[in-house]
């Protein structure tokens, strides 16, 4: 029986469109994705952090309880199913619920103090796509935890502040704020809900102030936004503890020389948050300008059944930041994949330039060749693609005399050496003997 669900009526095979809001990053493009993603893990892992590798997806109860059901991500976003076993899973929407989860499961945390983790890795959110706002969108992220010292929401927030330096990039703003914590919060909490029910809100704000009254601070419209002028600040209402923590993450920024701009109106999209809390904000990128952001959570752990330990951390979008590189024209790799392309011409040749090229992977030189019956012209047009310094030719005279040709491609310079010599010629020649 033919399948006729993959056939049209004009009895073409059907061709398929990656998932709706779903970026593919592909050669040459996805060279950035790529530089974007391990420069921000070279920066992390130089600052003692382990890398933690995930599940994709987890007990819905977990992002629920940790992320909170009031929050957009949770009520509206969640790709939450059914497995075949009638567990209701979902697949995570950001990564530091899992994370704690697992130090709490391994008991990470009766350990050294503080676990310091770090993690990469694709998270889904059901959001409407546009420029920069991604349903399956990457992080390199790092959670600090059991420790709740201002020293080291400094070391998070600078170390964020390096992995974007590192790039190139240089157009971007850190707003900081703190969200306070137990001994001021819910206090501020109630005095920004008196005023908000004392102005004339529609009905969908009124329940948001009800459930989630800093988010009322967050809206964009311009008549709410007026409204709000006068409204209450966290930052004006903090407890002395929690002005003291704030102030020593601020003073020790201000030392590491991290350049900061205050918004006591930063809130953040999930509820764990207290105390510090940040944002790096691009100008290049439109609506969607946060390349990443993060802050403390004082009362996750214990929220998910684990001791009463605090922890810090952040969520470095890389699709965003590779937009942000785009938007300042910055290239952070030279275009480079290669250090020599093998060109073989005929069979034979192939053959031997396969072993050859193996031999040079071998050792730790970066390595391509053409396959196939390209020619001269159509392999030489490969090595160009391949960003290639090198091209190693090799034709029928070659095979004979067990010679390949070594020719630099900005020069054209080119020489004969015999295969067992061309390792080390290779490796000199790219600047590695
Ligand atoms: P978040 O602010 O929700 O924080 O996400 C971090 C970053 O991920 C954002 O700044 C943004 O660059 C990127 N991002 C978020 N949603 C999208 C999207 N739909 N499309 C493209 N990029 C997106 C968190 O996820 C926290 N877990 C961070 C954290 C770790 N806080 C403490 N520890």
């Amino acid at each position: 029986m033919s399948d006729t669900s993959s056939t049209g009526s004009t009895g073409q095979v059907q061709t398929f469109a990656g998932p709706k809001g779903v970026p593919d990053y592909v050669p040459p493009a996805s060279a950035a994705f790529h530089a974007v993603r391990s420069t921000f893990e070279d920066v992390i892992h130089k600052s003692g952090y382990g890398h933690i590798e995930l599940p994709v997806f987890e007990d819905t109860a977990l992002f629920a309880r940790g992320v909170g059901e009031s929050t957009d991500v949770v009520s509206k976003e969640m790709y939450t199913f059914e497995d075949r076993g009638g567990r209701s899973v979902t697949l995570r929407p950001e990564g530091t619920a899992g994370v704690m989860r697992s130090v709490i499961e391994h008991n990470l945390d009766r350990g050294q103090l503080p676990v310091k983790l770090t993690y990469s890795g694709p998270f889904f959110r059901y959001e409407r796509p546009q420029a920069g706002r991604y349903r399956q969108l990457q992080q390199v992220g790092v959670e600090a935890i059991g420790v709740d010292d201002p020293t080291l929401d400094a070391e998070v927030v600078a170390m964020a502040d390096r992995c974007y330096r590192a790039l190139g990039l240089s157009g971007f703003r850190l707003e900081l704020s703190t969200l306070g914590d137990e001994t001021c919060r819910p206090q501020y909490r109630a005095k920004l809900q008196e005023f908000l029910f004392s102005l004339p809100l529609d009905e969908e704000t009124r329940r948001r102030a009800e459930i989630n009254p800093l988010r009322v601070l967050d809206d964009k419209r311009p008549d709410v936004r007026e409204m709000m002028a006068d409204a209450p600040l966290m930052p004006d209402n903090l407890s002395a503890s929690a002005r003291e923590h704030f102030e020593t993450v601020t003073g020790t920024l201000d030392d590491m020389g991290v350049a900061y701009t205050l918004n006591p109106r930063l809130v953040r999209g999930l509820d764990y948050y207290t105390k510090t809390c940040f944002e790096f904000v691009h100008d290049g990128l439109g609506a969607q300008s946060g390349i990443g952001g993060g802050g403390r959570y004082d009362g996750l752990m214990a929220q998910l059944g684990g001791q009463d330990l605090s922890g810090i951390g952040f969520g470095l979008g890389v699709d965003r930041t590779v937009l942000a590189l785009e938007a300042e024209g910055v290239s952070p790799t030279t275009g480079r994949r290669v250090d020599v392309y093998g060109v073989p011409m005929g069979a034979d040749a192939k053959r031997r330039m396969a072993v050859i090229v193996d031999r040079l992977r071998r050792a730790g030189l970066s390595v391509d060749m053409s396959y196939g019956d390209r020619g001269l012209k159509g392999a030489m047009k490969g090595a160009d693609r391949a960003g290639a310094l090198f091209a190693l030719v090799l034709g029928e005279s070659e095979l004979d005399k067990g010679t390949v040709v070594l020719r630099d491609l900005s020069t054209r310079q080119q020489e004969e050496v015999t295969v067992e010599d061309v390792e080390l010629v290779v490796k000199k020649a790219v600047g590695e003997a």
